[in-house]
This record gives C-alpha cells, sequence and structure tokens, in this order.
C-alpha cells in the first residue's frame, strides 16, 4: 500500500516531532488538535526545529519553507478522512485514546492504518476498539523525534502482515530505523528505560546528588545524557505514566519511586515546566 497523506493527531512535542519528520520525507502532513492555540505551539516548534538545521546548513531557507509547506493544520478528527496513514500522539490515557481510535475508525477510509505513538499503551486494546484491528499498529517514535535513529514498531495481536510491512517501510523512508517490538507494557525502550530511570530516582532518594548520578551514567557507561537530564527532557509526567504502566502488568519491581510521584504532584515535570531534577528558568 502506498502512503501519500499522513494525519498526526496531537501537536505536542511528538506529535510535532512526528508531523516534522515525516513532511521532511516528502509527505503530506496534517496535524490536529483540539485548540488553535495548541497548534500553533506545534508549528512554531517546528519552525525553531528547522531552523537549527538552516543555522548549520543541512538544510536550505527553501527547504525549510517547502517542508512547512506541506504541513496543514486542523482542529479535531476529522480531516483524518484523507489520510493513508494516522499516527495517534495524544497524552498518555488509554480512554482518551480508545476513544480517539474508536472515532478516527469511523471517519477514515478502510485501506488507512491507524497508528499509536504510545510510549507504554497496549496496542491491542485500541485495535479492539476498532473494527480493523489488522490495520492497528503502534510506531513509536522517540524524544527529540528528529534526532533519534530508532523507532519501535509493535504488533497488536491482529496487526497483518501487510500493515507491518507498509509500517516499516514508511519508518525507513523516514530515514529511521525500525526496531520491532511485543505488544507488553513498555515494549522494550520504555521497560527497560523507565527501570533504569527509577533506579536513578531512588539513588537520589536515597542522597545522591543528582548532577553526580547524570555524570556518572555519562561518564562511566558513556550514555549521552544522564538518567535525571533525561526524565527532565521526556517529562516526569510521561516517566511516572509509563512506570505505572509497566508497574501494574510486571508487579514491584518496577514501582514508581516516591520521589517522582512528588515531583509530578508538585508539577517539576522537567523542561517543560521549567523545572525538574534541574532548573531550567535562567536558561530562558
Ligand atoms: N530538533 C532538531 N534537532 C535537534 C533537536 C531537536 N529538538 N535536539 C537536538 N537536535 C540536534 C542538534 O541540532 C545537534 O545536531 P548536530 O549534531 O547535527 O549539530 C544534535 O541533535 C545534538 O544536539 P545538541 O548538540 O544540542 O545536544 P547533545 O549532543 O547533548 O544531544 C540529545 C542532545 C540528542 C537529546 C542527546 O543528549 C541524546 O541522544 N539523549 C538521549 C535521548 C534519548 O534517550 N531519547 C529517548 C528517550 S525515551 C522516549 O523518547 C520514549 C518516550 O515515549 C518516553
Amino acid at each position: 500500500m502506498e502512503i501519500k497523506n499522513v494525519s498526526v493527531i496531537g501537536a505536542g512535542t511528538m506529535g510535532s516531532g512526528i508531523a516534522q519528520v515525516t513532511a521532511q520525507a516528502g509527505y503530506n502532513v496534517t496535524m490536529e488538535d483540539i485548540g488553535e492555540e495548541l497548534l500553533e505551539r506545534g508549528l512554531a516548534s517546528i519552525d525553531k526545529s528547522l531552523g537549527r538545521g538552516v543555522k548549520k546548513g543541512s538544510i536550505s531557507e527553501q527547504d525549510k519553507a517547502s517542508i512547512m509547506s506541506r504541513i496543514s493544520t486542523a482542529i479535531g478528527l476529522s480531516s483524518a478522512k484523507d489520510a493513508d496513514l494516522v499516527i495517534e500522539a495524544v497524552l498518555e490515557e488509554l480512554e482518551l485514546k480508545l476513544d480517539i481510535f474508536k472515532e478516527l475508525d469511523s471517519i477514515c477510509r478502510e485501506h488507512t492504518i491507524l497508528a499509536s505513538n504510545t510510549s507504554a499503551l497496549p496496542i491491542s486494546a485500541m485495535a479492539a476498539a476498532t473494527k480493523r484491528q489488522p490495520r492497528v499498529i503502534g510506531i513509536h517514535f522517540m524524544n527529540p523525534a528528529p534526532v533519534m535513529k530508532g523507532v519501535e514498531l509493535i504488533r497488536g495481536r491482529h496487526t497483518s502482515h501487510e500493515t507491518f510491512q507498509t509500517c516499516k517501510a514508511f519508518i525507513e523512508s523516514l530515514g529511521k530505523e525500525p526496531c520491532e517490538a511485543v505488544d507488553y507494557a513498555g515494549f522494550i525502550v520504555s521497560r527497560i528505560l523507565d527501570a533504569m530511570m527509577n533506579e536513578a530516582f531512588y539513588c537520589v532518594m536515597d542522597g545522591n546528588k543528582p548532577e553526580q548520578v547524570d555524570k556518572a551514567m555519562r561518564l562511566c557507561c558513556n550514555f549521552p545524557m544522564g538518567p535525571l537530564e533525561l526524565c527532565d527532557l521526556v517529562g516526569a509526567d510521561i516517566t511516572l505514566h509509563g512506570l505505572e504502566t509497566v508497574h501494574k502488568e510486571f508487579g514491584d519491581r518496577l514501582h514508581p519511586a516516591p520521589l517522582l510521584v512528588s515531583m509530578v504532584r508538585s508539577g517539576d515535570l522537567g523542561r517543560k515546566t521549567g523545572q525538574g531534577f534541574y532548573d531550567y528558568r535562567k536558561q530562558a
């Protein structure tokens, strides 16, 4: 099946990043969200990200303009009717995703593939909310989407071979590498990363300084960034949600650290709120 038009549901960090890389690969993209302000913020973030490319000379101003021209925006889900592939990237709330998949199923054409960018929630549950289980799949981009090479590709219980192959080719056409993962909570990346990050939260609770935890993991393990910096990048709320999802399925070995729960309660979510393990307000 040929994919020409892609709809991305959600204009947040992941949705806008996915819209960007998809438009960069030459697809027509519609980015959809529930309000004009959210769409404008998503477009501004794409503009900023492409601007980095222009500054370092990897793309021209003209390339940037033509990429931006391939991205249109819309409020609500109705413009997904023209899509060959829809990628949902809304909040990590299963009930919300189930409602969206149900509605997309009624709006979209028969051949359209519905994908979720969830980092931990069950693809098979989203598929079961539709009448097109063979054409539902997980396509999980990493943060920051324009930079990270790997994309998890997750089959639901009834995802067809054709859907899998089409999405694999789609990911490759973006210049990225599909990593095949099984549909258990957290797939591969969140399951492993969240467990590691949780242990880092306990290190801080046990008296280690955040800077020392991150420094140790950067310098002793060659990580590009430490686990607490990564939590601030991804968002403490997203990390807590991932951990809770994995914990629900795999039990006590992944009980979220009280420190993370307390940070989320006080709104210290990381870069997006200006305060996480580190203070980003002075950099603004
Ligand atoms: N848009 C476009 N380009 C970006 C970017 C963005 N948002 N952020 C960084 N870049 C580019 C920079 O322009 C630079 O490009 P260059 O090498 O061609 O000059 C390159 O990426 C490196 O950026 P910086 O020099 O600013 O900073 P770093 O070298 O520190 O790299 C990083 C930043 C890429 C974020 C790196 O620290 C990293 O790889 N960290 C690990 C990230 C990770 O593990 N992500 C997965 C998280 S799990 C997840 O996403 C799942 C989710 O669902 C929870």
